[in-house]
């Protein structure tokens, strides 16, 4: 998969898309990430990218011009994700991620200061993406956090498969508590059902600790999951035991 990446701040990337699994994606040409410095797309002989917005108020307002040049540019086919990041966008999800990691090619726009010319909107952008409810001073960290959940869905990223069977495994829920050696620490011990290597005991554990979690901390995801006869048997499992303790 290909990302052509538009931003003020191609040197953002630098570190990060050289580490772990990124790094280890991009050396291995199963991922490609183009960056492109929107101040090679302005007309303005200063390289400005921004002006001062209409109306009056505080802050600069990213121009529409380099956006346009720049996507135009890169000639994207039909169909291929042109992403404007900003917190008005649909929050990200998992789901998202999946099916993005499925497309062979994505436009990913970062803003900066106060916006972003309405008109980008309106013109190349097709799907808008925020990464939480708080405002960052860009959209390089939202881009960078997109690539690399995309990146570790593509086939061979992670050295060890097992680990996104693992995942759908919990898929919707929170993940369950994971344990490695010492058996004992501070004096907290391994729960024993993990120790004792009963592979369906250790499995209904798990599956019992994700949906616990899920449902202390994160409830609302339990209504958007599917889930089956024996996971709302643990689930009532779980309420019960937690009334009983209060
Ligand atoms: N740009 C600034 N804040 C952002 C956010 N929360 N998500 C995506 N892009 C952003």
């Amino acid at each position: 998969m290909r990302f052509d990446v538009l931003t003020l701040f191609p040197e953002f990337f630098d570190g990060p898309l050289r580490c772990s699994v990124l790094g280890r994606a991009l050396s291995s040409g199963i991922l490609t990430v183009a960056l492109w410095n929107l101040r090679e797309f302005t007309s303005d002989k200063h390289g400005k990218v921004d002006d001062t917005p209409y109306g009056g108020g505080p802050g600069m307002v990213l121009s529409a011009e380099p956006f346009l040049a720049a996507v135009r540019a890169l000639r994207p086919a039909v169909g291929t994700p042109v992403v404007l990041f900003t917190p008005q966008g649909e929050p990200l999800t998992q789901r998202r991620v999946t099916e993005l990691a499925t497309m062979s090619r994505a436009v990913l726009l970062c803003g900066h200061y106060e916006g972003v010319d309405e008109r980008v909107r309106q013109t190349v952008v097709t799907e808008e993406l925020s990464v939480g409810d708080y405002v960052l001073s860009g959209g390089e960290p939202a881009a960078l956090a997109l690539i690399d959940a995309v990146a570790r869905l593509q086939p061979g990223a992670l050295g060890n498969e097992a680990s996104s069977e693992e995942e759908s495994f919990s898929l919707g829920l929170l993940e369950y508590p994971q344990y490695t050696r010492p058996a004992e620490i501070a004096g907290l011990h391994v729960p024993d059902v993990l120790r004792r290597g009963h592979h369906a005991e250790v499995h209904r554990w798990r599956r019992r600790e994700a949906l616990r979690r899920t449902y202390l901390r994160r409830p609302e995801l339990l209504a958007r999951v599917e889930l089956t006869k024996e996971d709302r048997l643990l689930l009532t499992e779980v309420v019960r035991e937690l009334s009983e303790r209060t």
